[in-house]
């Protein structure tokens, strides 16, 4: 049987990933690590303890004593633990650089000593930095603007030094935005849409016409699936659906879909170092035989009505802690805002 170990597994794209490895690969063992910050989740993997493939670890990637315990026998590791908030990494960069980069760096270390025949890290297209016209490609300068994308830029970085000086038997995946189910209410699609249908304010930063290439999140995991199984050693993989949308055209269809109130929409100060446009070329995963699957308007349908059912997810998760973050980030912003 497989060894699989999946860190970062009680976030979004983790938990969709582990419940498609384990719908997948009847001959897999599945171990999340994960240390369950305010973005990890427990419900995300509900039902799955039932599973005898499952098991469920709480604990830090930067504690190397704990990876003892966890990696030796494993067969793959993909590393999707990380702290993932653009606007969160702008308030506080501290955490980003020591789970993104310390705790790649460890997890690398730790790969190594126990010589896991196999190394995945979960990038990003943040890391290529903005682009107006054209596609970065793999082979392209990473450029990153954010504290967030820094991180994850330099743990790119890292898995390429280990790769190159050890011969650390790594590959990248670098994707765009996801969207769908489980995804925490502090990023774009899940706010604007619990928003709606709470009746409260769509803060749509600077003129609402960045633009982002939507990936719903099944189709993402696929492409990562893929990639560990079939990947290269060494190399790097974008994946994009080719879906670019600006945020106004998204915020407007989540209107439509919520029936929420278009005076709603309100145009905020911008984010700083707000990134105009992601866009990434995709012809090497489609080379490895992936292709994109979900379109974005029908991605956003099935994802708007996952939120509408469940309701009982995202009420707690929008609790406590986020109130404060939510007041923080959006109260003086939204009363200098103004309707578009
Ligand atoms: P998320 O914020 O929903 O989940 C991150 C998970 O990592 C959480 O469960 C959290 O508890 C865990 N975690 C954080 N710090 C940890 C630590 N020190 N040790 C162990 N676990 C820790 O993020 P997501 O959106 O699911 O993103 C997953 C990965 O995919 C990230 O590496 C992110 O950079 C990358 N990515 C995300 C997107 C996107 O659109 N969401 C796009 C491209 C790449
Ligand atoms: P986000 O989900 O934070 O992803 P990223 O910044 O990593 O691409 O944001 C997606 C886009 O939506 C981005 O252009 C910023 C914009 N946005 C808003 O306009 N308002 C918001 O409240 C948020 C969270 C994002």
């Amino acid at each position: 049987m497989k060894k699989i170990v999946v860190t970062g597994g009680a976030g979004f794209i983790g938990s969709n990933f582990v419940r498609m490895l384990l719908r997948k690969r009847s001959a897999a063992k599945v171990i999340v690590l994960d240390k369950l910050t305010y973005a990890g989740n427990l419900d995300n993997l509900a039902g799955l303890n039932k599973d005898k493939r499952f098991k469920f670890v709480k604990g830090d990637i930067c504690n190397a004593k704990l990876l003892a315990d966890i990696l030796p026998g494993a067969d793959i590791i993909y590393n999707f633990a990380a702290e993932t908030h653009v606007d969160r990494s702008i308030l506080e960069a501290g955490s980003f650089v020591k789970t993104d980069v310390v705790g790649t760096y460890t997890l690398l270390q730790k790969t190594l000593e126990y010589k896991v025949p196999r190394f995945l890290q979960v990038s990003t297209d943040e890391v290529y930095g903005s682009i107006l016209k054209g596609s970065f490609r793999e082979t392209d300068p990473i450029k990153p603007n954010s504290p967030y994308s820094a991180s994850k830029a330099g743990a790119d970085m890292l898995v390429r030094a280990f790769y190159k000086t050890y011969g650390l038997p790594a590959l990248i995946t670098r994707s765009s935005n996801n969207y769908g189910p489980f995804q925490h209410p502090e990023k774009f699609i899940p706010l604007f849409t619990t928003n709606a249908i709470e009746g409260m304010p769509l803060p749509l930063y600077g003129d609402g016409k960045n633009v982002r290439d939507w990936i719903y999140v099944e189709d993402n995991c696929r492409a990562i699936d893929l990639v560990g199984r079939k990947g290269k050693i060494g190399e790097v993989y974008n994946i994009g659906a080719g879906d670019e949308k600006t945020n106004v055209y998204i915020a407007r269809k989540i209107m439509e879909l919520t029936g929420a109130d278009p005076s709603l929409l309100t145009l905020v100060s911008d984010r700083p170092g707000h990134d105009r446009r992601y866009s990434v070329a995709t012809r090497k995963i489609k080379a490895l035989g992936w292709s994109n699957k979900t379109a974005f308007d029908e991605g956003l349908k099935k994802t708007v009505r996952w939120y509408r059912q469940n309701e009982n997810w995202w009420r707690p998760v929008r609790d406590g802690s986020f109130r404060k973050y939510y007041r923080k980030m959006y109260t003086g912003r939204l009363k200098e805002g103004r309707k578009l």
